[in-house]
């Protein structure tokens, strides 16, 4: 084994860029999230969601340049999301916005000094026992459902239980909120109906909501009005540069943070009439120049998008063809004179003026940008720029 490690070194690992990576620009995250608090009010916190490891950027990389852009609040889905962040010395709140369950993870939770989100009086109860035994106070934020039908105490239930909960000594109730299900479709009937219910709770709570931050809106929200702000916004694609409705963005200059690439490691030319990569299901219609590039379904590109996206290299847009295999895929440069083995792909994000979208993708294989974000794996390096 000590063989194996000091061999290693000489191995040639070093270099991240050396097959297939991802570049998160993190002044990107940093120049959006200060381009969102202009559309919020100078009062409204901006909590910067960095869940699933930053939408796949790197949760670190993004939370702190996030902060450097003027977020005040952090939210991760899992507690083990969470204390990533706090041991990479990050202080400021984190509400964790998926249900903890068990009593060891509130503790760790607890003494991690992240927020838990509460939406049913069992959780509360837990947290309050916890506080108990440990000494000192939890501070919880509790969800309410509008309409979502996932996560949240039923909204015509939650103020019966904000009463309940208020009797215990040790909880701190120090934020309200709930999720809006269609923010990011043209219609907003589903939008209004869940704002409004949000507001009518508000309403019955009057002035003990003065203490409590309240929040309701993600990017799409908002980005669609300050009527959806309240107290604090959560966003997460629009600070990675995406807008989740393509008319909302206008103007705002968002840029995407993220660069993805690999390299070409074969060049070969095939006759007319040869079958491409597993099942064939690209035949080439014209004597051919194909470039093999690392990267494949294993690193998060779907098998799905196979024949269906293009690539860009050197700053020209080449087809990709043939099935998407595991480690590599294949692209079409017939018309591309100068491609080499080394050559580098870009398969989402910027090359010179010309950018590709995980919109594109998404539409590709009807699935969401988020999803798109969310599917690279760790097999690819993140490399910070
Ligand atoms: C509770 C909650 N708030 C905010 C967000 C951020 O959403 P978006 O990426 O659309 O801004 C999410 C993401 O899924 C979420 O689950």
């Amino acid at each position: 084994m000590q063989n194996l490690m000091s061999s290693q070194r000489g191995l040639g690992l070093s270099n991240p860029r050396q097959r297939a990576w991802i570049e998160v620009k993190a002044a990107a995250i940093e120049a959006n999230t200060r381009i969102l608090k202009q559309v919020i009010r100078a009062d409204c916190l901006f909590m910067a969601v960095v869940k699933a490891d930053g939408y796949g950027h790197g949760a670190v990389t993004v939370a702190k340049a996030a902060l450097k852009g003027g977020a005040d609040y952090l939210g991760v889905a899992t507690l083990q999301e969470g204390i990533e962040l706090r041991r990479s010395g990050i202080e400021c709140p984190i509400l964790v916005l998926g249900n903890l369950t068990n009593k060891e993870d509130l503790v760790t939770c607890h003494t991690a000094e992240l927020m838990p989100t509460i939406s049913s009086l069992r959780e509360a109860l837990v947290c309050q026992k916890i506080a108990e035994d440990l000494g000192g106070e939890f501070c919880v934020h509790i969800k309410v459902d509008t309409g979502m039908t996932r996560l949240g105490f039923d909204f015509k239930d939650v103020c019966e239980a904000i009463e309940k909960i208020e009797q215990l000594p040790s909880l701190i109730v120090k934020g309200l909120y709930s999720h809006l299900a269609l923010a990011d479709v043209e219609s907003a009937n589903v939008t209004n109906k869940q704002q409004q219910r949000f507001q009518e709770l508000l309403d019955i709570l009057g002035h003990k909501k003065k203490k409590i931050c309240c929040h309701l809106a993600n990017s799409a929200a908002t980005l669609r009005g300050n009527s959806l702000h309240y107290q604090m916004v959560r966003v997460g694609i629009a600070m990675y540069g995406y807008s989740p409705i393509q008319s909302l963005d206008e103007g705002l200059d968002l840029q995407p943070a993220l660069a993805l690439r690999a390299r070409v490691t074969l060049v070969r030319n095939v006759p007319q009439g040869v079958g491409v990569s597993y099942g064939h299901r690209f035949i080439t219609q014209r004597p051919s120049r194909l470039a093999v590039v690392a990267i494949g379904y294993a690193d998060g590109v779907s098998r799905r998008l196979s024949g269906r996206i293009s690539v860009l290299i050197n700053n020209e847009f080449a087809p990709q063809v043939g099935a998407i295999t595991m480690d590599q895929l294949l692209i079409d440069v017939t018309d591309h004179s100068s491609i080499e083995v080394g050559s580098v792909v870009t398969l989402l994000g910027c090359e010179g003026e010309k950018c590709i979208s995980p919109h594109e993708w998404s539409e590709a294989i009807g699935t969401i940008p988020w999803e798109v974000l969310c599917g690279f794996k760790h097999r690819l390096p993140r490399i910070v720029i």
